[in-house]
């Protein structure tokens, strides 16, 4: 008798909307070329069906989460045990199966981090993060665990004074944002030229000056206006979906204990047929 196959280990990206979703694509063919007998699937989890799906993780023996909005802070105290950098973080994007105990941990920070570190060491360097939602977060943790001094630029002062006090951090109105000149790094975490918004950057033209590293952390579309403006500044840019592959081969190495095929998933998200 020839023995059959063992049915693949599932994995889960949990979120609302999730539907276009580009996980699913990226870990399926990292798994494939891995040989690694995994497969993961996107369910739409709404807000008030968190703790009912995180119950199912658990009956269903799923293997490990990605989770994304709405659900990266609210599913923190759902889980058994949480990573120290996701506790700082406050917030998890991460879940692995060990034994049935649920892990939280958070990649987000890493898909910020080492891009950037490859462009330029932050140590001491000023990094301006505009914007001060769920990416924020990631990013003032990522800049500050490695010493760069962060100004955190938003709309609303008020939205963002708690992000500042906990990591300590200085925060200004988006509005005073004229004096980039002397940062180093920007980091543009504001939903601001997302689409269908594409023609619409945080900052103008005249803001970019070419000694500056601008990271975008929009990925849909894959060029945004505020990388457009960066490039024919002569800055270095850094794009949204540079982010979510370092998030998400980090998360690979989690699930599966395997370093992350990095080409065979940059080339899968970077296809022009994925918008
Ligand atoms: P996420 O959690 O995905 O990062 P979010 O919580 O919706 O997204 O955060 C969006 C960020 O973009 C906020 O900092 C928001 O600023 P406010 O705190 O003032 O709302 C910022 N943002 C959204 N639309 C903006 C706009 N048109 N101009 C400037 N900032 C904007």
């Amino acid at each position: 008798m020839i023995d059959a196959p063992s049915s693949p280990s599932l994995c889960l990206i949990i979120g609302d909307p999730v539907a276009h979703s580009l996980s699913p694509r990226m870990h399926n063919a990292a798994y494939r070329e891995m040989h690694i007998n995994y497969v993961m699937g996107a369910a739409r989890v709404p807000e008030e069906s968190l703790a009912d799906a995180i119950a199912g993780v658990r009956s269903l023996n799923i293997r490990g989460l990605a989770c994304t909005m709405p659900h990266k802070v609210s599913i923190c105290h759902l889980l058994d045990e949480l990573d120290p950098v996701a506790r700082a973080i406050g917030a998890v994007n991460t879940v692995v199966s060990d034994n049935g105990k649920l892990i939280g941990f958070n990649t987000d920070w890493l898909g910020i981090l080492r891009p950037l570190e490859s462009h330029i060491n932050l140590r001491d360097k000023r990094v301006a993060v505009l914007g001060a939602g769920g990416a924020a977060l990631a990013a003032v943790y990522a800049c500050v665990s490695v010493g760069a001094s962060v100004t955190i630029f938003n709309r609303t002062v008020a939205n963002a004074t708690p992000l500042a006090k906990r990591f300590d951090v200085e925060v200004a109105p988006l509005s005073d944002s004229s004096e980039l000149a002397g940062f180093e790094v920007i980091i543009n975490t504001t939903s601001v030229g997302m689409s269908p918004n594409t023609c619409q950057s945080p900052i103008t033209e005249s803001q970019i000056r070419s000694h500056h590293v601008i990271f975008e952390t929009i990925y849909y579309p894959h060029q945004t206006q505020l990388l457009r403006l960066a490039t024919s500044k002569g800055a270095t840019v850094l794009r949204g979906l540079d982010m979510f592959l370092e998030q998400g081969a980090a998360q690979f190495e989690l699930h599966t204990g395997v370093k992350a095929p990095r080409e065979t998933m940059r080339n899968e998200i970077s296809s022009p047929l994925v918008t």
